[in-house]
């Protein structure tokens, strides 16, 4: 069915499994979407498994240059260290009053210069999703997103206005708090991320194994530290409980940054762990465990 006469059209910034899947669902309820990555691609079939249901849809991916349509909603979804150089790439195409959601872990939303009428949100999902193959996009953990206003603009307008132009298939959830769930999320991939990096090990090995737990336990106290100078609230007085429960859940995943250095791909470690330790130097709190963590994962890494 084509996309209805008045529906938005979503522009998606990044052509990963997050972006792709949003992609889909929006496709499904006849939005039509565009996604704009580093590679020109004419429109490609695709198939979604999701837990629910099974579906084609087609991607139509082009580049920042290649652009010609005005954009008047646009969903980021690219790694954190690229967020602000991919908003740069595309910022003439965008009109004075678009809605941007931006949903990737760490605080890079905060950096984004936005004109003043443009509406800026952000989000954080445990919604797990991966490519199969080429053609193939996996929906395998049905999770739930937390989105919410990040710029003045952005608060004064109504949830309703922007909750009905996003995928309903997903477990979408507005929230004004936003800036705390993005601290929450950023706090549990510090503690894990760089400490699976360390030992190359699956999520759930941080808690089963006794030596790690231990090392866990002081990373997540030093985390409580800052978190706390920040005044960011109770929940970050029990991290490790926290942080435990995700890599229960999470006990057979590769953490994406590990994934990220398996693959020879730039990690998003300076967005997490470097973020956290310039955010305690700013407050002249010392994270001497953050900081071994973050050197050595880019110690790891290709060239950052
Ligand atoms: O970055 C990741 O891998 C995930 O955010 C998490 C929650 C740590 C699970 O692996």
């Amino acid at each position: 069915m084509p996309p209805a006469q008045h529906s938005p059209h979503w522009h998606i910034l990044g052509a990963g499994a997050i972006g792709s899947l949003w992609s889909a669902y929006w496709q499904q309820q006849h939005f039509a979407t565009t996604v704009i990555s580093r590679r020109h691609s004419g429109p490609r079939q695709l198939e979604l498994i999701a837990p629910q249901s099974r579906f084609a849809f087609s991607q139509q991916q082009l580049t920042a240059v290649d652009l010609e349509q005005e954009i008047q909603q646009l969903l980021i979804t690219t790694k954190a260290h690229q967020c602000l150089a991919a908003f740069n790439s595309i910022q003439h195409r965008l009109s004075d009053d678009a809605v941007i959601v931006v949903l990737q872990n760490g605080m890079a939303v905060n950096t984004l210069p936005t004109r003043a009428q443009q509406r800026l949100y952000a989000a954080t999902t445990t919604d797990g999703a991966h490519f199969k193959n080429d053609k193939t996009l996996v929906h395998a953990g049905q999770g739930e997103t937390y989105l919410g206003p990040i710029n003045a603009y952005a608060k004064q307008l109504p949830a309703d206005a922007l909750m009905q132009q996003l995928p309903s298939a997903l477990h979408l959830h507005y929230c004004l708090d936003i800036e705390q769930r993005l601290w929450r999320k950023l706090a549990i991939n510090c503690a894990i991320n760089a400490l699976g990096v360390k030992y190359q090990c699956r999520n759930g090995e941080l808690i089963s194994n006794a030596a790690i737990r231990q090392e866990l336990i002081d990373l997540c106290q030093e985390i409580s530290m800052v978190a706390a100078a920040l005044e960011l609230g109770p929940w970050f007085d029990n991290l490790y409980q926290e942080v435990a429960k995700v890599a229960q859940l999470t006990h057979n995943n590769i953490n994406s940054t590990l994934q990220d250095i398996n693959q020879g791909k730039t990690t998003e470690i300076i967005a997490l762990n470097g973020y956290l330790c310039d955010i305690a130097k700013s407050l002249q709190l010392a994270t001497p465990l953050n900081q071994a963590l973050l050197e050595l994962v880019l110690a790891n890494s290709p060239a950052q």
